[in-house]
């Protein structure tokens, strides 16, 4: 689908957030600055939140628990992530069943040890819209 503006791709978060359940696994790819972030804010509005969603890039993962989300969210970016070795240290190494879990980047590593039950990318154009497709895992 064709996702023309920031807001458009917010509010698509917040939809796709209804479908979301626990033990989920949303890779989301794209190049920098292709919304990626912008998504994951709209799936936590979806899911309650409502202060601001900061990139986790240098964190590598923030977290969400309830009551200030309706179930609990890892919002994950690979992108600084060097070593595969890393992510158990992290805790992102298995499946988690208690939460949803959100990844950019996750092309980097995240075939390596989880099935996506979603897998999103997008694909910025040159008049600013972005191109978005979504599979089921
Ligand atoms: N159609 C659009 N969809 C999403 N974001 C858009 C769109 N048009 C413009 N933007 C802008 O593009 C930027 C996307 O930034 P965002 O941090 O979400 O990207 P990112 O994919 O997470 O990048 P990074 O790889 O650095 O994590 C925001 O400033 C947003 O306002
Ligand atoms: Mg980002």
């Amino acid at each position: 689908m064709i996702i023309a503006t920031d807001a458009e791709m917010r509010a698509f978060g917040h939809s796709l957030a209804k479908e979301l359940k626990q033990a989920d696994w949303v890779a989301i790819n794209g190049p920098l600055g292709a919304g990626k972030t912008v998504l994951c804010a709209g799936i936590l509005a979806g899911l309650g939140f409502k202060g601001e969603v900061a990139s986790p890039s240098y964190a590598i993962v923030h977290s969400y628990e309830p009551p200030e989300v309706s179930v609990a969210v890892a919002h994950v970016d690979f992108y600084r992530l060097d070593d595969a070795n890393e992510l158990e240290e992290l805790g992102l190494a298995d499946e988690r069943s208690d939460r949803i879990t959100l990844v950019e980047w996750a092309e980097r590593f995240g075939s390596a040890f989880v099935v996506p039950s979603h897998i999103i990318n997008i694909t910025p154009q040159a008049d600013g819209s972005r191109i978005l497709t979504l599979k089921n895992g």
